[in-house]
């Protein structure tokens, strides 16, 4: 096979948010009846659920009214709103960001992450991600040619920190990783990595000369009131080896916005500008104005956004213990679960295809965080409440029905 159709072929997109109605599921036997029930897509949150931000749609007819000046920021974001946003990232994450040199805006998380990855690695690079953690990683450091270094993360049975295998991540600093991206809280299993994981991290990373990208989108919708631990703000090692992004399309369900940021070295912002010059320009200009009501909610909006996901999250939990075999990690932060599933006689590729087709409950195979999750599937549990809880019973339904 050709290089160019073995890279594509990796990617593979069926089970992205929205694409799930492309699974072929012809050849699978099913058994039982059909569960009625309102359809649940666990893949991504429902914004119809848990809407914006209010208010951001005027900052967005705002961004409209300035017109051309709007339209064509600089590649790197509008310097107003880069000033806006860096004061407001200084002072939630503990560090001085400057908007001029060490910030860029950018179409969603999701584009930052691809940047900041084109930006450090090369052919042959060796890149440590942890497993299980967010499905583009792996996928990125595979697209752009480097070898991926998996760092396992004992989520299940760790109760005070995250469970990284520190161990490991030396043993690849030491075999020449120059690279390491996780996501903070982390994506699949909603764990937060404790201040000593993050010190360590840093220090680590510092020993080594290594450069961290991390990946914080989550880092406010905090539970029972966490601590929440920034890399960029410990002053362990060099800030020009940190970048973090961030971005408003989770907790404040501004997704369809597409903004995302990053902020950190100089020289990889600078790069990372050059490369968003050559695949998207810059950010949408409108949209870009939206982020002045990013930090910026009104008073207790951001409260009344924790509690009902946590009160979500609780019922949720209560089903998956109340059924033998599942076991299940309490989300300490964002709006995942990461369940693994009591044996089942099918794979989970049809499992998740299966649980679509009989109980119109759409979640995303465990295996897309990690080639060994094959027994997990995750959850965004940022949906109707009733509707989740209700589509949930039905996924327990299913799983009765497919016991080994
Ligand atoms: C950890 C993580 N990073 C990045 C993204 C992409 O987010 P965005 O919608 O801001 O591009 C997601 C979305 O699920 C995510 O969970």
């Amino acid at each position: 096979m050709s290089l160019i159709k073995e890279k594509f072929l990796k990617l593979g997109a069926e089970f992205a948010p929205g694409q799930e109605v492309r699974q072929d599921t012809s050849e699978i036997k099913l058994r039982g009846e059909k569960i009625p029930g309102t359809p649940v897509d666990f893949s991504h949150g429902d914004v119809d659920a848990f809407e914006p931000i209010p208010g951001s749609l005027d900052r967005f007819i705002d961004g409209v009214h300035v017109g051309g000046k709007q339209a064509y920021t600089e590649y790197r974001g509008s310097k107003l709103i880069r000033e806006n946003v860096a004061e407001k990232l200084s002072k939630f994450t503990g560090t001085t960001i400057n908007a001029e040199r060490n910030f860029i805006i950018t179409p969603g998380t999701q584009g930052a992450l691809f940047l900041a990855m084109g930006s450090v690695i090369s052919r042959g690079d060796k890149v440590a991600i942890v497993v299980p953690d967010y499905f583009a990683n792996r996928k990125l450091v595979e697209f752009f040619d480097g070898e991926v270094i998996p760092i396992e993360m004992d989520y299940l049975t760790a109760n005070t920190n995250a469970g990284l295998n520190l161990n490991q991540l030396e043993s690849a600093f030491k075999a020449g990783v120059k690279l390491f991206l996780f996501s903070n809280p982390n994506n699949p299993t909603g764990v937060i990595y404790s201040p000593e994981e993050i010190g360590s991290i840093a220090e680590l990373a510092q020993q080594y000369e290594a450069t961290v990208i991390v990946d914080q989108l989550y880092s406010r919708q905090l539970f029972e009131g966490r601590t929440y631990t920034h890399l960029s703000a410990q002053n362990l090692m060099d800030p020009e080896n940190v970048i973090t992004i961030m971005g408003p399309s989770k907790t404040e369900s501004l997704s369809g916005y597409r903004l995302g940021v990053a902020f950190g070295s100089s020289q990889i912002i600078e790069r990372m500008e050059k490369l968003q010059a050559i695949v998207s320009l810059r950010a949408a200009g409108y949209s870009q104005a939206v982020l002045k009501s990013w930090f910026d909610e009104p008073a207790g909006w951001m409260e009344k956004r924790i509690s009902d996901h946590q009160a979500i999250r609780d019922d949720l939990i209560a089903k998956f213990r109340g059924s033998e075999g599942f076991q299940v990690r309490v989300t300490e932060a964002g709006s995942y679960l990461f369940p693994k599933l009591p044996k089942l006689d099918v794979t989970i590729g049809e499992f998740v295809k299966i649980l679509r087709v009989q109980a119109n409950v759409t979640v995303t195979p465990g295996s897309e965080f990690g080639p060994q999750f094959t027994d997990s599937f995750r959850i965004n549990f940022s949906q109707d409440h009733q509707a989740a809880v209700t589509a949930i019973e039905r996924l327990i339904r299913i799983v009765e029905v497919y016991r080994k």
